[in-house]
């Protein structure tokens, strides 16, 4: 059995027999004003962080949603389109489709403005995304994509690429690890199903969306998840796992690379009242300006004495320099 049959079949157990907590669910759900979540949905939230901002989903966009789980993201993505088929979602496991359209039904029952026509659920998996090149505004994914292996995520995020629109956006959420796992458990089939042993650093997961084409990427939060403990992962020290909640923006990679903001600011303290590099940024002096890490990299070297650089908040929603 390949790692990915052996996924495909535990999921297929935990959506026949939840499993509340299976993946590190430490705080109760999104909530939004007039949502209402059945707790059969609730138990199986398989997922970490979020993958739903609200910034990104004005103007009822057409979400294609990759592992259904429960439904409950789906469930929130609907509440910003609220039109028939706005939210595709997409599993290979046909247990885990079925739990999704039970949990949608009764959430209809329980949310005068849901119609579950608005979620469309679909056959289908990551690797072959069921939708036309360049058809989506968003394409998300909670807790999936780090149990791949490297060329498998490689694989994932090629074929998210493919169908969003120019522009569009890839809301992911998934652990991180804060240093390489080691091989023993990588190899571990259940472990790495159960999101705790594919994650990669946060330099090679931002390296995959580089890699991948996205011109920019925002970090929304970055928050501890697990800690794997010495016993029982036979490791010699602990592996703190985090979680990562990122947008990646299907924009072309300036000719200087790729910009990250995880929350930098510059902010300027020399003899001008205003500061301009001549590349796009302008900073007004003693206000903090919203850099990217690569440009926050470049000011600090270029003016040590005059631009403070902020340390990485791991919070960005917005309104940058690039
Ligand atoms: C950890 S759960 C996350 C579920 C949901 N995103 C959430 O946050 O609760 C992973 C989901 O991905 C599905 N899945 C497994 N392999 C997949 C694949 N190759 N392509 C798409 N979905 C897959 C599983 O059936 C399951 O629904």
């Amino acid at each position: 059995m390949t790692y990915l049959e052996a996924a495909a079949q535990f999921y297929s157990e935990v959506a026949e027999t939840p499993q509340v907590g299976l993946c590190c669910v430490q705080s109760s759900p999104l909530q939004l004003p007039g949502l209402n979540i059945s707790p059969q949905m609730q138990e199986m939230n398989y997922g970490c962080g979020t993958t739903v901002h609200a910034a990104e989903l004005v103007n009822q966009p057409t979400v294609l949603y990759v592992g259904v789980g429960g439904g409950l993201e789906a469930l929130q993505f609907a509440y910003f389109s609220r039109k028939p088929s706005a939210v595709i979602a997409v599993d290979p496991v046909p247990a885990m489709r079925e739990a999704a359209a039970r949990n949608l039904i009764i959430a209809a029952e329980e949310n005068s403005w849901f119609d579950p026509s608005f979620v469309e659920i679909r056959e289908g998996d990551a690797f072959a995304l069921p939708v036309p090149d360049a058809s989506v505004d968003v394409v998300a994914q909670n807790c999936l994509f780090n149990i791949f292996e490297p060329a498998d995520l490689k694989k994932a995020l090629q074929e998210a690429y493919r169908v969003l629109k120019p522009g569009g956006r890839l809301l992911m959420s998934d652990p991180i690890a804060t240093r390489e796992i080691p091989q023993h458990l990588r190899q571990d089939d259940r472990l790495r199903a159960m999101c705790l042993s594919g994650a990669l650093t946060y330099q090679e997961y931002t390296q995959h969306l580089v890699d991948t084409g996205f011109g920019q990427i925002e970090v929304r939060a970055r928050r501890p998840y697990r800690l794997l403990d010495c016993q029982t992962y036979n490791l010699s020290e602990p592996l703190l796992l985090e979680s990562l909640d990122s947008v990646s923006f299907k924009v072309p990679i300036p000719e200087d690379g790729a910009c990250i903001f995880t929350g930098k600011t510059a902010i300027y303290s020399g003899s001008q009242e205003i500061f301009d590099d001549s590349a796009g940024h302008i900073l007004q002096k003693g206000v903090p300006a919203a850099v990217c890490d690569k440009t926050a990299a470049k000011l600090g070297s270029r003016l040590p004495e005059e631009v403070l650089i902020t340390d990485s908040t791991w919070h960005y929603t917005g309104g940058g320099c690039c």
